[in-house]
């Protein structure tokens, strides 16, 4: 549905700016509103930011989207005017910032009128108030936050997200409950603190010169105090429960406080003051992330905190752990969620860095998307050809995952799209989806020698055409992106892997409805476009990719005995396992069982003590990345492991034949390279400090090489670690690792 007849419901702040931006993003809207307020409603009409004006009905019952930009009590019964006079098929948004009261009133109304309702809250807006305060830019870069409900339509959660994006708003979602508890803290709390404290001073402190004495503080913390009572009276009322909470948890702080003052316990004081400060860095830290570099030539484009791991020797790993969920699955998850018809929920949802990326793109392409909150994700698909074109470019940071399979997806689109990647991404090899899709008939730009930013062209000539393509190197990325691409092309698209290589897309797409043409010989699948997908519901397990790392620690430390819970074993992914067997490392699989289509089981990890083996072939491809962690138990091993025909590792998010040798001969591990392997001779490992390249695996791999060092191993350069395993070192701590975490660089 695209809007073409607007009401708007209330021309303040908001729904002036409103009026007034739409205006400016399609001068050939018609604009209706309704307002009380002659004034506001002349100067509307004078300045040209709404085309007519009138009652409620009269307004709306012509409208294709109708905009609720009244005082969030007025809501429930404005909705229930509009349940009468809107048109069938018109969608219903609102600007409210509180989202709970809105849901239950929703829920007294008839289903089908309350699917096309899609409330909203642009987290935008000022102290100032009314249509004069009103600004055509007022939303551009801000976030909008959606709460649908379970039964709102798919279709106009699309007309909502799309007018957002067109006025410049980045378009979030979550549960009305979840936005009422945040916004409390986040904004009713503060407001009803500055209005209390504003008129503290002139109640304690009578006399006219008074104000004289408050200073630029002062002003900043009561500039809240300046916004319209009526309407923060009315959004207090609304989320009365929430912020009244929000103020029970201020009160005992501040009682605390009082105590601390009474007691003159400045140390109970200091200790608070820090914590706060600590906090309001972290948030203009995790500001400044959003607004992430998107090319090469950025400043800030080196990741500006440093982080360092700092671990003892000694210990052992002991205990029940659930590691993160699984990455590949996860960016998978976002990818055909997206594409699928309805809404796909998702638990286990690996909240890193990687997996955040390709969420944050699919947003940008029209997608909205609850979540993540603790692992859950809500997609609301907008079908294979729903897609938008992206208002800038792409940032996939560290994730190769994300950026091969995206430009397969991003191949088959119309529109044009640029893929971003940062230092370590924007060295890695594309020509090995480049070559393919352009084959397929795509349009692709790179960087000399096939390297990011990646710029798809869209609308290849003909469309795309499907291939018969034989893999020159067992790649789940370039599978994937091409089966991805297959989706959007001509025909039948055939991809043949040299070896077995993860079928996470493979197992995906089939449990979303679409069939997969095994070929007449082993390793050969093939898709026919033009299909659909369905909606799915998902449970992510835990990522084997970041077991390995305990896996390994347990196997390499005497006194260790570990279980790894509810771990995805696919067999195209358990190399790791095997290979520590043939090592000789006590490992048991407990509790297998499927989950999401993937099998998935408890690890048991017991120490034995290891020995250096040959690995070579079919195994590389199914441990490729467990190597860095592999190879640390080759250094704690008896004798020589020999990893040969592992190329690949060397355009990973590192060289990790070249990282993994440096680190192993700081530590005085003997070793030799080869171009496609590495030689390891096991013995005692010492400490020192040794540079991860910035790479999440090499860090984490060097860590638990700490556990049997004779001396402290320094690791630099840790921050991708949140890449894939956010929470890796207190994790690990837990389960018996010394380690510290340090900003500072040794
Ligand atoms: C992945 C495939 C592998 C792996 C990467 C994740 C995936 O890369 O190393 O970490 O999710 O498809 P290649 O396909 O390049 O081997």
């Amino acid at each position: 549905m695209k809007p073409s007849r607007i009401a708007i419901i209330g021309l303040g702040l908001i729904g002036g700016s409103l009026a007034r931006a739409l205006k400016r993003a399609d001068a050939g809207l018609r604009i209706g509103a309704v307002d009380l307020d002659e004034k506001a409603v002349q100067s509307a009409l004078g300045e040209q930011a709404i085309d007519a004006a009138g009652g409620l009905s009269e307004v709306c019952s012509g409208a294709n989207l109708v905009i609720i930009a009244a005082p969030p009590l007025a809501a429930p019964a404005i909705l229930r005017e509009l349940e009468k006079c809107t048109a069938p098929d018109a969608v219903i948004t609102d600007v409210a910032s509180v989202k709970g009261h809105l849901a239950e009133a929703l829920a007294a109304l008839p289903a089908g009128f309350r699917s096309r309702v899609v409330p909203g809250h642009p987290l935008a807006g000022s102290e100032q108030s009314g249509f004069q305060a009103s600004k055509a830019d007022l939303f551009l870069d801000r976030n909008v936050v959606l709460t649908p409900l379970d039964d709102t339509d798919s279709a106009a959660i699309a007309a909502v997200h799309d007018m957002w994006r067109k006025l410049g708003a980045n378009v979030l979602a979550m549960s009305a409950a979840r936005h009422d508890r945040i916004l409390a803290l986040t904004s009713h709390l503060p407001h009803l603190l500055a209005f209390a404290v504003a008129d503290l001073l002139t109640r304690r402190e009578a006399g006219p010169d008074v104000n004289r004495y408050a200073a630029s503080g002062f002003a900043d913390f009561t500039r809240l105090a300046a916004s319209d009572p009526d309407l923060w009276a009315d959004i207090l009322s609304a989320n009365s429960s929430a912020a009244g909470e929000a103020l029970d948890a201020l009160a005992d702080d501040l009682k605390q406080m009082r105590r601390a003052l009474a007691k003159n316990d400045r140390a109970a004081l200091d200790k608070r003051l820090r914590r706060g400060r600590l906090a309001r860095e972290r948030f203009n830290l995790a500001r400044g992330d959003e607004l992430k570099p998107h090319s090469r030539s950025d400043p800030g484009f080196q990741k500006s905190s440093q982080k360092n791991f700092l671990v003892q020797p000694g210990g052992s790993i002991k205990g029940r752990i659930r590691v993160p969920g699984d990455k590949s699955i996860s960016h998978r998850v976002v990818i055909l969620g997206s594409l699928a018809e309805g809404v796909t929920n998702v638990s286990g949802f690996l909240e890193g860095e990687d997996a955040l990326n390709t969420l944050a793109a699919f947003r940008e392409l029209g997608v909205t998307i609850a979540g993540p909150e603790n692992g859950c994700l809500r997609i609301y698909g907008v079908g294979v050809k729903g897609l938008l074109a992206p208002r800038k470019p792409l940032y996939m940071g560290n994730a190769g995952t994300a950026m091969r399979l995206l430009a397969g997806v991003l191949a088959g689109q119309e529109f044009a799209s640029e893929l971003h990647g940062d230092e370590s991404l924007s060295a890695r090899p594309m020509n090995r989806i480049i070559e393919p899709l352009s084959a397929m008939g795509a349009r692709i730009g790179a960087e000399s020698g096939g390297l990011p930013p990646l710029r798809l062209n869209g609308g290849a000539a003909d469309g795309l055409r499907g291939i018969d393509y034989d893999m020159p190197v067992a790649s789940a990325q370039v599978k994937s992106c091409l089966l991805l691409a297959g989706l959007y092309a001509d025909g039948v698209t055939t991809v043949r892997e040299p070896g077995p290589c993860r079928d996470h897309t493979e197992r995906m797409l089939r449990g979303f409805g679409v069939r997969l043409e095994a070929g007449p010989e082993k390793g050969s699948i093939g898709i026919r476009g033009g299909q659909a997908l369905t909606a799915a519901s998902i449970d992510i397990p835990g990522d084997v990719s970041s077991a390995a790392f305990f896996m390994v620690a347990a196997a390499i430390t005497p006194g260790s005995a570990v279980t790894l819970e509810h771990v995805g074993v696919n067999p195209t992914r358990t190399g790791v396992i095997d290979i520590l067997r043939q090592m000789g490392a006590d490992i048991r699989l407990r509790n297998e069982r499927q989950s999401g289509g993937e099998p998935v089981a408890d690890i048991e990890v017991r120490y034995r003590p290891l020995h250096g083996v040959d690995i070579d072939g079919e195994q590389i491809a199914l441990a490729i990345d467990e190597f860095p962690a592999l190879l640390i138990a080759a250094a704690c091993a008896d004798g020589e492991t020999r990893v040969r025909g592992a190329g690949e590792l060397r355009v990973k998010e590192s060289d990790r034949i070249d990282a993994m040798a440096r680190g192993l001969s700081v530590l005085g591990i003997e070793n030799e390279t080869w171009p496609d392997g590495i030689r390891v001779v096991g013995g005692e490992p010492g400490g020192g400090v040794i540079d991860s390249h910035g790479d999440h695996r090499i860090a984490m791999a060097f860590a638990v090489a700490g556990l049997r060092c004779r001396a402290a191993v320094t690791i630099r350069n840790c921050a991708n670690v949140a890449t894939s395993f956010p929470g890796f070192a207190t994790l690990a701590r837990k389960a018996g690792l010394d380690i510290a975490e340090s900003d500072l660089i040794p």
